[in-house]
C-alpha cells in the first residue's frame, strides 16, 4: 500500500489505514492522556476505524459536536477547554482532531490556547481538509458572523491523512473538495491543471493528495504568518467568501468548495479584464471545465450589491478596498489587485449568463 511521508516536522503522512503508524507516532509521543474531537458524522463514519488506537492510549476520551460550520464557534472551543480542565489534562496531553475543516480548524484552535498551547495531531477526513485545514497551522472560529475572525497561527505536531475516509463523503462532497486542489494546480501553471483536468474523474491518489499537500506546504513554509506570498492562496476565494456570506446571510447551506469554483470561475474573468488580456489567453477552457465539473451557484443580479459589500468587508482588505488575487496570462498570480466596481459586476453578470 502506498504511504507517503511528505514531511518531517511537522509530520505528515498520506495513505490508506494509517493504524499502525499513528500508533507508534503516539506511543513515542507519550501523551499523559489524549482527548479525540470529532462531529456527528465522523464519529459515526470515521472513528470505529481508529477506535482500537484511540482506546489503547492511556486517559483517552472522545468529545463529539455537531457537524456544520456553525460549529466552529466560541462555545465549541469553551466546551473542549472545560473536558480537558475536568480530565485535568496538562501541557502533555494531546488533542486528535478527526474531521473536515471545520474539526481540524476548532480542535486546532482549543489546543493552540490551552495552557498557552497543548500538542494536537490531525487527522482530515475531507479532501479539502487534507489539502487546506491541516496544512499551514491557522487555526479559526467563526465570530461576529464573521468566517474565522478569531484564529492562531501554530503548526500541529503530525497530520495523519488517512484516504479511506473519503470514501466515507457524500458525493458532492467529495466532489466539490477537489475546488481546493484545482486552485493549488491553477498556481502550478497550465501543465499542472492539464494534468489535474486529465485526473479529475478518478478517486483521488496518494500522490496527487500529498503532491496538493507539499505544493500548500511549501508555500507556507516560505511565510507561515501570511505576509506576503502565502496570499496567493486566496485565489478564487474573495468572491467565493462573499458568496458564502450571501448563502450564510439567507439561511441556506453550501459547500465551500463549490463556493471556491465559483470564485475561480469569477476570479478567472476579472484577471482578463483587469489585465487586458488579448484574447487568446482567455480562461475559457477552465471556466467550461468548472461549469461541467462543479455545481453552479444560486444568486441573481440583484444580489451583487451584497456581494460587493461582502467583498469590502473581507477581513484580509486593507480597509475600504476589495482586494483580490488574480492570474496573468502565464498563470502567474498576482497579489492585492483591487479592480473596479463595474468590473466585478461585469465579472459576476458573466458568471451568470454563462456559468
Ligand atoms: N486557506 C489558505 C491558507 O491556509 O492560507
Amino acid at each position: 500500500m502506498q504511504v507517503e511521508v511528505i514531511n518531517e516536522n511537522p509530520f505528515i503522512i498520506v495513505g490508506e489505514r494509517l493504524q499502525g503508524s499513528l500508533k507508534t507516532y503516539i506511543n513515542e509521543l507519550n501523551p499523559e492522556s489524549v482527548v479525540i474531537v470529532c462531529d456527528d458524522n465522523t464519529f459515526k463514519y470515521c472513528h470505529s476505524a481508529y477506535k482500537t488506537v484511540f482506546d489503547s492510549f492511556e486517559r483517552s476520551q472522545t468529545l463529539i459536536v455537531n457537524s456544520g460550520d456553525t460549529s466552529k464557534n466560541l462555545e465549541n472551543a469553551v466546551f473542549i477547554w472545560e473536558k480537558l480542565a475536568a480530565n485535568n489534562a496538562s501541557r502533555k496531553s494531546l488533542l486528535i482532531a478527526l474531521g473536515g475543516g471545520m474539526i481540524c480548524d476548532l480542535a486546532a484552535f482549543a489546543a493552540s490556547v490551552f495552557m498557552r498551547g497543548i500538542p494536537l495531531v490531525l487527522m482530515p477526513t475531507s479532501i479539502l481538509a487534507m489539502v487546506d485545514a491541516a496544512i499551514g497551522g491557522k487555526t479559526g472560529l467563526n465570530f461576529n458572523s464573521i468566517k474565522n475572525l478569531l484564529g492562531t497561527f501554530r503548526n500541529p505536531e503530525a497530520v495523519f491523512a488517512d484516504l479511506h475516509f473519503l470514501s466515507t463523503l457524500p458525493f458532492d462532497e467529495a466532489n466539490s473538495g477537489k475546488a481546493e486542489v484545482l486552485k493549488h494546480a491553477l498556481l502550478q501553471g497550465e501543465s499542472k491543471f492539464e494534468e489535474f483536468k486529465s485526473e479529475f474523474d478518478k478517486p483521488l491518489s496518494v500522490s496527487a493528495t500529498s503532491a496538493s499537500m507539499r505544493f500548500k506546504l511549501s508555500i507556507t513554509q516560505a511565510d507561515f504568518e501570511e505576509k506576503g506570498i502565502r496570499e496567493i492562496l486566496n485565489l478564487g476565494h474573495t468572491s467565493a467568501h462573499a458568496i458564502e456570506s450571501l448563502y450564510l446571510y439567507r439561511n441556506k447551506t453550501l459547500l465551500h468548495g463549490n463556493a471556491v469554483a465559483a470564485g475561480l470561475w469569477i476570479e478567472s474573468l476579472i484577471s482578463e479584464l483587469f489585465f487586458d488580456f488579448p484574447a487568446e489567453f482567455n480562461f475559457v477552457e477552465l471556466r467550461n471545465f468548472i461549469g461541467l465539473k462543479f455545481s453552479r451557484l444560486d444568486f441573481s443580479e440583484s444580489d451583487i450589491p451584497f456581494l460587493l459589500n461582502a467583498m469590502s468587508s473581507d477581513k484580509k482588505n486593507k480597509i475600504g478596498l476589495r482586494s483580490f488575487v488574480l492570474l496573468n496570462q502565464d498563470y502567474s498570480p498576482k497579489i492585492g489587485c483591487h479592480p473596479s466596481e463595474e468590473l466585478i459586476t461585469t465579472a459576476c453578470l458573466r458568471y451568470l449568463q454563462d456559468a
